[in-house]
């Protein structure tokens, strides 16, 4: 694979997918690599609130979360080219998936059922998985949520282990789509276009 100093980032790269798929832990990395600041639209949205986002959840609603989420989110598409990992929620809002089609390069990062199961167990933050079971609810979301995320410009599977293997794929499906003529760059494993049938519990 060339090194990172060869992959020339015009856009802002932003990382989708549901809670637990790790947009953070992989972004962060993945910005490492390119040698790009790394920021969180969940951390941003936190602090323009001055809140938590259970506390806007909370105090003002999901509704007006997803208000501040496309404002802040616009806001970060507005900056130098950078990474940005955004919540699960956020591609969902027609404005906010418009902005990131429209100034970044979308990447969804993939994740069976188990696998976020078992990475948003260890967190008890996420208002969404306090309002029932959440085995069933991600599974609701993930039925809603993947036939959206797949309009993404690039998929990439989370690897359940170190996340340098996931972040391997990424750069390298990144890599493959910036250097491809209209985008679309070339296959790389474990890292397909987005259209691709979803794996695992993904379709289920
Ligand atoms: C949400 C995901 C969360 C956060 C909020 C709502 C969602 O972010 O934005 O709790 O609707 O899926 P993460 O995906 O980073 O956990």
């Amino acid at each position: 694979m060339p090194s990172a100093k060869s992959l020339k980032v015009s856009r802002t790269i932003v990382l989708i997918g549901l809670m637990g798929a790790g947009k953070s832990c992989i972004g962060r990395r993945l910005a490492t690599l390119l040698g790009l600041n790394f920021v969180d639209a969940d951390n941003e949205i936190e602090r323009a609130a001055g809140c938590t986002i259970e506390e806007i959840f909370e105090r003002h609603g999901e509704t007006a979360f997803r208000d501040g989420e496309r404002r802040v989110i616009k806001r970060l598409l507005g900056q130098a080219v950078q990474v940005l990992a955004t919540g699960g929620g956020s591609f969902m809002d027609p404005g906010t998936r418009a902005a990131i089609r429209e100034q970044a390069v979308s990447v969804w990062l993939r994740a069976d059922l188990n696998l976020l199961l078992k990475r948003t167990g260890r967190r008890n933050n996420r208002p969404l998985l306090k309002r029932g079971d959440p085995r069933a609810i991600l599974k609701h979301l993930m039925a809603e949520r993947y036939p959206v995320y797949a309009e993404a410009d690039i998929v990439v599977d989370s690897a359940d282990g170190p996340p340098e293997v996931t972040v391997e794929r990424m750069h390298a499906a990144v890599e493959s789509y910036l250097a491809g003529p209209a985008g679309a760059g070339a296959a790389v494993p474990d890292a397909r276009p987005a259209n691709a049938h979803p794996e695992g519990d993904a379709g289920r």
